[in-house]
């Protein structure tokens, strides 16, 4: 077997710790369900989660995959030899690909959508809602989304430190910088102090249950969790790793772009007077009407989507290198025999994902189509049971105290303050909560 590959410095691995978090998930995804569920209420309920789930689960996930030094399924068999723990590594790399099949949709829409923002601006803001339907539905939205597939493809060829590290140490400041300047053109338009208040003014008569459970589940997705994606990047570390200051920095980044976003975008539709509670188009329906209204607005839009696709292109990477590095270490293959394999099951499950909003728009299974259909399989099934199983790992077979032991070494300091959390959260409050959101799964299947 190739020596492994092991990331060169600690800001390196966090950028692409950090990378594989900030994604779709954190722009896209987050500000539509901040804006479904009424705004500030919600925020709080999701960064309650963060803490006492998503934490807990980034530090077990981050000792496995070090601990081991091997990728998701491989860990799991190298600590827990003749048992079927591995099986959770399974699952994790079925949601990797599950997930890897309709992330490239929503990227080539970003990618598209910063070369209609260049070349058909006037056509792009006429009607923004019809705009985004012709141009979803058409061949555009196949081209960008196999190119950016196969942006990502080029990457990963690369290797893990010349593709992905080198790639996310230059990506993820950038996107920090479009961000702050997104943010500062927003907060300074006329009105923009109602978004700011509808994001961060709690009122909690808003709260559904379900906006409760949203932001749980979200949790999970923002943070890469569930999949293996961070068993697989922290195997790629050195044991001298500081684990505590890298699981605080994921987690605050990946946090605060979230909130960046939403002050770089609930400014603007409010503004405007446009409704934040439109649901997934808000990014590409809502927003670029915003673009449209306010001065140098195309040159923001390009900008914005730009944000969005370098984004989306740190995810997929990260998404992909699971099945990948699972080619590689159980099954011996090259980089790119794996690569070769990983885009052929993405492309022919991939496509079909692209055309859920053209010509297969009126295909349905289970009543919803088939791009909603992985993303349910995915978030609703595959990452929670992935997740939960993990900590039952962690708590019946690695050990809660080697676990802890493992998050300690390498760092400078004896004791750190989510280690002493984690025992507690870990056993509890984590599981309890993942526990909860496979119940409204299982109710919300049950209800249709
Ligand atoms: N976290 C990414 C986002 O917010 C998506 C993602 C990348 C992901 N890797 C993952 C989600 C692993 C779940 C599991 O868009």
């Amino acid at each position: 077997m190739q020596k492994r590959e092991n990331f060169a410095s600690q800001f390196g691995l966090i950028m692409a710790a950090v990378g594989s978090a900030v994604g779709l998930g954190n722009i896209w995804r987050f500000s539509y369900i901040v804006g479904i569920n009424g705004g500030g209420a919600f925020l709080v309920v999701y960064l309650l989660c963060v803490v006492l789930v998503g934490l807990p689960v980034l530090i077990a996930e981050l000792t496995i995959g070090r601990s081991s030094g091997l990728s998701s399924v491989s860990a799991f068999q190298k600590l827990a030899p003749r048992s079927f723990w591995w099986i959770v590594g399974v699952m994790g790399v079925l949601a990797a690909t599950t997930i890897g099949c309709y992330y490239p949709t929503v990227a080539g829409w970003s990618l598209g959508y910063v070369f209609e923002s260049m070349f058909d601006w006037n056509a792009l803001v006429g009607d923004t809602g019809a705009a985004f339907t012709e141009f979803s539905a058409g061949w555009k939205a196949i081209v960008f989304a196999a190119a950016a597939l196969a942006v990502t493809v080029v990457v990963l060829l690369r290797g893990v430190t010349a593709g992905i590290e080198r790639c996310s140490k230059l990506l993820m400041p950038m996107l920090g910088v479009i961000m702050v300047v997104l943010v500062v053109r927003s907060l300074t338009l006329p009105g923009a102090m109602e978004g700011v208040r509808f994001l961060f003014a709690p009122d909690f008569t808003k709260l559904t249950v379900g906006g409760f459970l949203d932001a749980l589940g979200h949790s999970f997705y923002s943070l890469s969790l569930g999949m293996g994606v961070m068993i697989t990047y922290s195997s790629y570390m050195k044991k001298d790793t500081d684990l505590p200051s890298a699981t605080v920095s994921i987690v605050t980044m990946d946090t605060a772009i979230a909130i960046l976003a939403g002050l770089a975008i609930f400014p603007a539709v409010f503004a405007m007077g446009l409704d934040p509670g439109e649901g997934a188009g808000l990014a590409f329906v809502t927003l670029p009407a915003a673009f449209a209204s306010m001065p140098f607005g195309q040159i923001f839009s390009i900008l914005f989507f730009l944000l969005v696709f370098i984004a989306a292109l740190t995810s997929l990477i990260s998404i992909l290198q699971v099945p990948l590095a699972l080619l590689e270490d159980r099954f011996h293959f090259s980089v790119k025999k794996g690569l070769a394999v990983v885009s052929a099951v993405v492309i022919v499950f991939g496509v079909p994902s692209v055309l859920s909003f053209g010509p297969l728009a009126g295909f349905t299974i289970l009543g919803m189509d088939y791009f909603t259909l992985m993303d349910r399989l995915a978030n609703d099934i595959f990452l929670p049971v992935a997740g939960l199983l993990g900590i039952l790992f962690i708590l019946f077979s690695f050990g809660v105290a080697a676990s802890k032991r493992e998050f300690l070494t390498g760092s400078k300091r004896e004791s750190h303050f989510l280690a002493t959390i984690y025992p507690f959260a870990i056993r509890f409050i984590a599981p309890a909560a993942i526990i909860v959101i496979l119940l409204r799964a299982a109710l919300s299947f049950a209800q249709g």
